[in-house]
């Protein structure tokens, strides 16, 4: 399906991704498309894309959770972009996939991250993404081969923490997440705190007792990059709540929600739970897409 006229932008969404994919168009001013994916009966895919794409930029739309099924069509686009004389093939991926996997934990184990960067960079033409999991690497640059932009989430969710929260303590789960859970209280005008966490396991975290008893009159709202299995987040919330702070509120940038993590996170006792929409789920209340058609505008002025 294609909205057209004879811009040199057309923006294609992926399944799942025709919300963003819309009013990043509207924001820039380009076409917006989206192709027709299918499965053959041998589960192969069938990709079409009915849109001119001649002499234009394609800027193609897809958050990356749950990657290994997304990323052929993905590929395929690309390389039909390319082939229907697109004059670059742009991604917006809200979400980056396999940027955990950073080192070898163990022997024998794959640094995925490496592996994805490399098959991107060879699909497309720049990349586009919010808050990557930056931990062992310092920058996108060290993986992808492309050009990259990020956008940073912590404005938005500094906004909606003062609009939201009345006196609120910002809590980061863990050393990682000090540098911008301090970027967000700063912004917010909150004071914050950040615990140790110990990780046994996929599914097993253990977060230390922070010295709290000052705090006991503020709203702890727990501020993380990635929810996935929420274990992080629910051991956090079980510890605060055992020395008595208030049940406590829990912003994440990316909604990955692993199985029932969801549930289980709420069962916990929060107060409330709230996510940037870079993957779309029922905790989605702060928007992205004004963010990213900022940076693709760049992007595009830049290139
Ligand atoms: C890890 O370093 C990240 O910042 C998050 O704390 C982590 O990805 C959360 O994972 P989970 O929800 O599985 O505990």
């Amino acid at each position: 399906m294609t909205e057209e006229s004879d811009h040199p932008l057309l923006v294609v969404a992926l399944p799942g991704n025709e919300r963003l994919g819309r009013e990043i168009a509207g924001k820039v001013g380009g076409d917006f498309a989206t192709p027709e994916l299918r499965r053959f009966p041998d589960e192969e895919s069938y990709v079409r894309l009915d849109a001119p794409c001649e002499g234009r930029d394609v800027v193609l739309v897809a958050t990356l959770d749950r990657p290994d099924l997304k990323f052929l069509p993905l590929r395929f686009l690309a390389d039909l972009s390319r082939e229907l004389q697109a004059r670059r093939c742009l991604l917006v991926a809200p979400y980056l996939a396999y940027m955990r996997q950073d080192t070898r934990f163990r022997p024998g184990e794959a640094v995925t991250s490496r592996s994805f960067a490399e098959l991107l960079s060879n699909a497309v033409d720049a990349i586009i993404t919010v808050d990557p999991h930056l931990h062992r690497y310092a920058s996108l640059s060290d993986l992808y081969t492309v050009p990259t932009r990020i956008v940073h989430a912590a404005p938005l969710l500094a906004d909606w923490i003062k609009d939201e929260v009345s006196a609120p303590l910002l809590i980061g789960p863990d050393s990682e997440s000090e540098q911008w859970v301090a970027d967000v209280a700063e912004r917010a005008d909150a004071p914050y705190v950040v615990l140790e966490k110990v990780r046994h396991g996929d599914r097993d975290v253990e977060v230390s007792v922070p010295d709290v008893d000052r705090w006991k009159s503020r709203r702890p709202v727990l501020v993380d990059d990635i929810i996935s299995t929420a274990r992080t987040m629910t051991e956090t919330v079980s510890h605060l709540m055992r020395v008595g702070l208030a049940a406590p509120v829990c912003v994440g940038v990316h909604a990955v929600f692993a199985g029932d993590a969801c549930e289980t996170l709420r069962a916990a006792g929060v107060e409330r739970i709230v996510t940037t929409d870079t993957i779309r789920h029922d905790t989605n209340g702060i928007g992205v897409e004004g963010a990213l058609a900022v940076a693709l505008q760049e992007l595009l002025i830049s290139a």
